[in-house]
């Protein structure tokens, strides 16, 4: 998406030449083609989403604890889309927690969780390549150790990467030293692998007590990044088809949707789900440009809002006991020495 207008041409005709002569009906010509661009601009800028870049690869800071990776650059031409109207919220600077983000444009965010993995990530990287699309990954520590290449090349080709845990355990029934312990190996290993330091993290099945989500945003300075599309694509028996119809069913602005690379059944989904959404309008976005997109809205809106507006409460998130988890699994990483860590 993205239509760009050139009007700087007219000044690059000289006056007084054959191809454009000076008369007076040629200025009102051009008076005529003004005032079209005037009325239409509008509709022009309605189409014009630019989604700030994703920050090229650097040094990333020592892993102290508190990682301090910096805002990406933001330069967000927005519109608001048919049918929508921009919420009416205060500056969301200090929410921690996303399960959707209010945008006033058809932009999504993508997450793939539990990899890299060795057979499944390389082709969905390829998937995403061709089509110029940015998507999250939340991975696993001890993946990410086995398989420090793939991390390396999504943050080469524009993905976000993100912290998903060590080894996939239920956040909620460990102690604050195993909480760092889980949260800080993996991002240090990210950053080992791609020299990127990941902002945000998800707790595996989404279960994070309300303490925790504080204190891993107090320590490591991430947000906690839920979802509100899941297409149960962990569930057995696995199957593209219904993978894409429940993200096409339930995908909405601002959405932020679940998915995992170490299915295979996932990965196959992507090319007619990635096609059918971009064909529905939708950009995709890291979720870091998603959420500042909320924050810069959320910003505006309220700088031009005649009253403020109350919060919404944040949902709370429900403790899921262990009995009812999904049969979740993580691709088990190889020796160590296999692939030369010291890990
Ligand atoms: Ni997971």
């Amino acid at each position: 998406m993205g239509m760009t207008l050139r009007t700087s041409g007219f000044a690059d005709i000289p006056a007084g030449t054959e191809a454009f002569p000076c008369s007076t009906n040629s200025v009102n010509f051009r008076l005529f083609i003004l005032f079209l661009l005037a009325a239409f601009m509008p509709l022009i800028a309605a189409a014009d989403i630019q989604l700030p870049p994703v920050p090229a690869p650097a040094i990333a800071p020592p892993a102290t604890g508190v990682p301090a990776s910096p805002e990406p650059p933001m330069e967000i031409r927005r519109a608001i889309a048919v049918g929508e109207t921009a919420p009416v919220a205060a500056p969301s600077v200090t929410k921690i927690v996303f399960t959707r983000c209010a945008v006033p444009a058809p932009v999504i965010a993508i997450t793939f969780d539990d990899g890299p993995n060795p057979d499944h990530t390389p082709r969905l990287l390829e998937m995403l390549k061709v089509r110029n699309i940015k998507a999250t990954f939340f991975m696993v520590g001890r993946c990410v150790v086995t398989w420090p290449h793939l991390v390396k090349r999504m943050v080469e080709e524009g993905h976000e990467v993100a912290n998903h845990s060590w080894s996939h355990p239920l956040l909620t029934s460990l102690g604050n030293t195993s909480l760092d312990s889980q949260i800080q190996r993996t991002h240090d290993a990210i950053i080992k692998a791609c020299g990127i330091a990941p902002r945000h993290y998800r707790p595996p099945y989404g279960a994070i007590g309300m303490s925790q989500r504080k204190y891993i945003h107090e320590h490591f300075g991430y947000s906690t990044i839920l979802w509100d599309v899941d297409p149960l694509d962990w569930k057995t028996p696995r199957n593209s088809k219904k993978v894409q119809e429940r993200i096409l069913a339930n995908t909405k602005s601002g959405s932020i949707i679940l998915t995992h690379d170490i299915h295979g059944s996932t990965v196959d989904a992507m090319p007619a789900t990635l096609d059918a959404l971009t064909a529905r309008g939708y950009q995709f976005a890291t979720v870091s440009q998603l959420i500042e997109l909320e924050r810069e809205t959320a910003s505006t809106v309220v700088a031009t809002a005649p009253a403020p507006v109350p919060l919404t409460p944040e949902p709370t998130i429900p403790v899921v006991p262990m009995s009812t988890l999904p049969p979740e699994t993580v691709a088990p990483a190889q020796p160590a020495k296999a692939v030369g860590l010291g890990e």
